[in-house]
């Protein structure tokens, strides 16, 4: 059994009513991100046939801060109220607590993600290993993106779509629209554009695609299909987590 990786995590909520999220939403939020990282999610069952042996159990585990930043006792979960309705992808207020959001813990040694209302229809966004500006270094998510909320986008997923970026995963069509762009996972099809919604079809071959091929990795966690319908890591995509964390995130395991 490969060595299971621990992440410490804080949450900061930042809402005109922060109480509007639970500690139990969190803890399911916790839940959601540790059965998907850890390959025991049971709608697993939805991989087809043809992509099961590339589906991963990265065995990146979370857990909820127990100190802060000054190393005193902590839940983890910070809230926060706000002035501010909502927040867009490039407005860093939310991350200063001068600011009308709150400040990041200590990037190195914590995973920051701010739990929050977003403007225009954004679920999420999360910056890059290597990030130049630590205070910001994190994930954003809309707060209702938490398991338990209606609608295609309230199981949790974002949040694990969100941390695959913070890990260093590319969207499984390279970003572009033609052929050419790249996610640097072998195992991931290639594929031409973002795919919405739930297909639930069997093979599905887009533009890029190719004759005889067995389609578009839908069911992958990378690309932009609801929920529910979203299941999986490949094997690359688990080998660019590890060496992320090993090369660009070392100090979040000490
Ligand atoms: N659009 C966002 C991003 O690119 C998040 C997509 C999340 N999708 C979902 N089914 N929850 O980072
Ligand atoms: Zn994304």
């Amino acid at each position: 059994e490969a060595t299971t990786i621990y992440i410490p995590v804080v949450f900061h909520i930042v809402l005109r009513n922060p109480l509007l999220v639970t500690d139990a939403q969190v803890q399911a939020q916790i839940d959601r991100l540790n059965t998907d990282y850890a390959g025991l999610n049971g709608d697993s069952t939805l991989i087809p046939a043809w992509f099961k042996g590339v589906y991963a159990k990265p065995n990146i585990q979370f857990r909820l801060a127990q100190r802060n930043a000054n190393d005193e006792p902590s839940d983890g979960i910070e809230r926060v109220t706000t002035s501010i309705n909502n927040f867009s992808i490039d407005d860093t207020r939310v991350k200063y607590t001068s600011l009308g959001g709150a400040d990041s813990w200590d990037h190195n040694r914590f995973f920051n993600v701010w739990i929050t209302d977003l403007s225009q229809t954004y679920l999420g966004y999360s910056t890059f290993p290597n990030y130049g500006k630590a205070a910001e270094d994190g994930v954003v998510i809309k707060y209702t993106t938490l398991p338990g909320n209606p609608g295609v986008y309230g199981l949790g997923r974002t949040l694990v779509h969100e941390t695959g970026h913070y890990f260093n995963l590319i969207h499984i069509w390279g970003d572009d629209t033609g052929c050419n762009g790249s996610d640097y996972c072998a195992d991931t099809p290639e594929q031409g554009n973002y795919t919405s919604g739930c297909l639930r079809d069997s093979i599905h071959i887009d533009n890029c695609s190719g004759v005889g091929t067995k389609g578009v990795m839908y069911q992958n966690f990378m690309d932009y299909t609801d929920d529910a319908c979203m299941v999986m890591f490949t094997l690359d995509q688990k080998a660019r987590m590890e060496t992320c964390i090993s090369d660009d995130r070392p100090s979040l395991l000490t």
